[in-house]
């Protein structure tokens, strides 16, 4: 996990390296809404805790009046003022536990909603460097562990304080002559605790990471076990993974070994401190300095001290772990989308034309700075006009596509639609004017029908049916066993490349978008369907304008224009017959292919 983190940042944030706080800061604004709850809790807590410091006052009372026989009839009074005292707690105690508990879970549901919207609007250079398992990391185990912070650490943190800081004021007000000399004795105790604990930690963290090597290890042995096997290769396995176990067991020995003596040292140390305050307790007691009852006051508000601490200390490693989480989410929330809306989008024409015009284009992917995607590509589309892209695998056909997109901007010159620069619009209002059938088309896990309908929401039983027959899907979704309603895998693996595409086809005719996007829409279809599915095309075409990249020419033969695109630049346009006649790449293209129909024919 702590690698993924640094693929995302680039920098140096691991997921257990960042030790400061700070970066909590960040949870403010989606804490800030609920004031009144963080009040409430608040109150809540302090009451709790002012319940707990009453106890050793009560116990106090019991000690000293409740034993005495003069007093024996007012027991019965200490005790209920006790009963009382302790049921209070616990109704304070469970109102904070739940209005913290309620606030961590809202605050984490806020979040997760927050980076993941955030996440919807990034371009693709976003996840062309991130991963998809970390992102969704980030959305479940760094919210998980805000959760832990908001809704149970923090509160509990500042209880622990409040009862520390509470405790200690009560030990001077019992006694101050022992809780001075208690607190002479704290450096004693906890210059041993700082100075080994550091030390603890760090072999902690080392012996962590050994054992965290030896689990990859043996994952990768046992994944590739076949390979071990085959080239007989156990025993050195073996070896390496002995090695690795060996290694981990010296450093937690080592660290153990540590805390045994830190132990020792604090046990004796802590002890002797107790014994001693005590000691000179009890020698008070003797003079009737103090009572019994105060001397038993003063330990439990001691012991309630020693408590607090002990639990603040094991809580910052929680607020450390959240404060890293924080940070890795926030940063998710801090990268800017590349493509936005200007402040004062242009508003493109109604009812839309659907003319197109690259002028003098140049791109290069970010991931690729090097190389030349598009060069100075110009390209006029009237409205209605069909045109094929042809060329190369790599020449950047789909790139002009990813363009028309506006997932990325290009470098040089302008992409205008109706006459309107693409990057003076607001994104989804632009893009709302495009249908595309992309050479990899995506299916939800869903019905086929929710999958269709995914090109118009609004879409009713009937329209579907019309835009499946037309892309020639109809027949072959009336055989599945629910018909419409048969649900496919997750990304559609219980269907064949030919019926994705077909679907997807569907999908585009019932978006009804001016402009028709078709990235080799029939690649993965036979024959028989493929001239099913033109007809379908052919009737959408009609109308609309249209630009269909092809592999196989066979399928673009009729468009009156086709362009053809060799390493991002335009190299030919014209009709098939004069593409033939002109010689050059197109006429080798259709060679190739035609002369192996042909051969294929015989
Ligand atoms: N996301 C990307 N990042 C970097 N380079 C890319 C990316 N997509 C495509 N390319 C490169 O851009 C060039 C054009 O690709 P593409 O438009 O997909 O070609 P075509 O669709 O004509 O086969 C190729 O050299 C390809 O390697
Ligand atoms: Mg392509």
């Amino acid at each position: 996990m702590a690698q993924d983190s640094h693929r995302l940042s680039g920098s140096d944030l691991g997921r257990e390296k960042s030790r400061k706080l700070s970066p909590l800061g960040a949870l403010k604004p989606f804490i800030a809404p609920y004031r009144a709850t963080i009040a409430a809790a608040g109150v809540a807590l302090v009451l709790a805790a002012a319940a707990t410091l009453v106890m050793p006052v009560a116990v106090r009372g019991v000690i000293d009046h409740g034993f005495s026989t003069e007093d024996a009839r007012n027991i019965g009074r200490y005790f209920f003022a006790l009963m009382a005292v302790v049921v209070f707690m616990g109704f304070a105690s469970a109102t904070r536990f739940y209005l913290v508990s309620w606030l961590g879970e809202r605050v984490v549901a806020d979040v997760r909603d927050k980076v993941f919207s955030h996440v919807l609007s990034l371009s693709p250079r976003f996840f062309e460097t991130t991963r998809t398992g970390e992102v969704l990391s980030r959305l479940t185990a760094d919210t998980t562990l805000i959760q832990t912070v908001v809704g149970s650490s923090a509160s509990f943190a500042l209880r622990s304080l409040v009862m520390a800081i509470g405790s200690l004021v009560m030990m001077f007000v019992t006694s101050p002559k022992l809780a001075g000399l208690s607190v002479i004795g704290v450096p004693l105790v906890l210059a041993p605790i700082i100075l080994f604990g550091r030390r603890v930690r760090n072999l902690s963290r080392e012996s962590q990471d050994r054992i965290a090597d030896t689990s990859a290890m043996a994952g990768e042995i046992i994944n590739a076990v076949q390979t071990v096997q085959a080239f007989t290769h156990e025993d050195r396995s073996r070896k390496i993974f002995h090695d690795a176990v060996e290694d981990s067991f010296r450093s937690a020995i080592k660290r153990t070994r540590m805390r045994a003596v830190m132990t020792a040292l604090v046990i004796s140390l802590v002890g002797g401190v107790v014994v001693g305050v005590l000691w000179a307790g009890a020698a008070d007691v003797l003079d009737n300095a103090m009572t019994g009852g105060e001397l038993s006051q003063f330990i439990l508000y001691a012991v309630l001290l020693a408590s607090s601490v002990g639990a603040l200390s094991e809580l910052w490693g929680d607020l450390q772990r959240a404060a890293g989480a924080t940070e890795r989410l926030v940063e998710i929330l801090r990268t800017e989308p590349d493509i936005t809306s200007p402040a004062q989008p242009t508003l493109l024409p109604k009812p839309a034309k659907g003319a197109v015009r690259f002028e003098h284009v140049s791109f290069v992917y970010p991931a690729r700075p090097e190389h030349k995607a598009l060069r100075d590509f110009s390209l006029v589309v009237n409205p209605g006009e069909a045109v094929a892209l042809v060329g190369p695998s790599g020449a950047g056909k789909s790139t002009v596509f990813q363009l028309l997109h506006r997932f990325f901007d290009p470098q040089v010159g302008r992409i205008l639609f109706d006459g309107v620069d693409i990057t003076t619009t607001e994104p989804r209002a632009y893009r709302a004017n495009l249908a595309v059938v992309s050479q990899e088309p995506v299916i939800f896990a869903g019905s086929i029908a929710d999958n269709i309908r995914y090109g118009r929401l609004d879409a009713d039983d009937s329209d579907i049916a019309r835009a499946a027959e037309a892309a020639a899907a109809d027949e072959f979704v009336r055989q599945l066993p629910d018909g419409y309603n048969t649900i496919v895998g997750e990304r559609g693996v219980t269907l064949s490349g030919g019926q994705r595409q077909r679907i997807a086809i569907a999908r585009a005719i019932l978006r009804d978008a001016p402009l028709l996007l078709l990235d080799e829409a029939t690649s993965a279809l036979d024959a028989e369907n493929e001239r099913l599915v033109q007809q379908g095309l052919a009737n959408l075409m009609a109308g609309r304008t249209t630009i269909v990249i092809a592999h196989r020419l066979a399928t673009i033969q009729r468009l009156k224009r086709i362009v053809v695109l060799d390493q991002g630049s335009i190299v030919a346009e014209g009709s098939h017959a004069e593409l033939v006649n002109n010689g050059g790449l197109y006429a080798r293209l259709a060679a190739l292919q035609f002369n192996e129909a042909r051969a294929l024919a015989v």
